[in-house]
């Protein structure tokens, strides 16, 4: 899906703006432009940027998980 239409930038490039790096709306325009012309994708570049703050975030728990396995009942 596209996030900002004036820039061609998809949910796949703010996904991967945010694995390198990118925290803000502020971040995707430095290095996407999104926003930069109509402005109208701003809150929906934030709402993209949470969301792969979100799935990093689980995926930064599953490979913790997979690193150091819990021990139930070991003491
Ligand atoms: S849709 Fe992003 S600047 Fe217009």
């Amino acid at each position: 899906m596209y996030v900002c239409v004036c820039n061609a930038v998809t949910e796949r490039h703010v996904y991967q703006a945010v694995k390198q790096g990118a925290k803000t709306v502020k971040h995707l325009k430095e290095q996407l432009n999104v926003g930069t012309e109509c402005g109208r994708c701003v809150s929906c570049a934030k709402a993209c940027i949470k969301e792969a703050h979100a799935e990093q975030r689980q995926e930064f728990a599953k490979k913790l998980i997979q690193i150091a396995p819990v021990q139930l009942g070991a003491a």
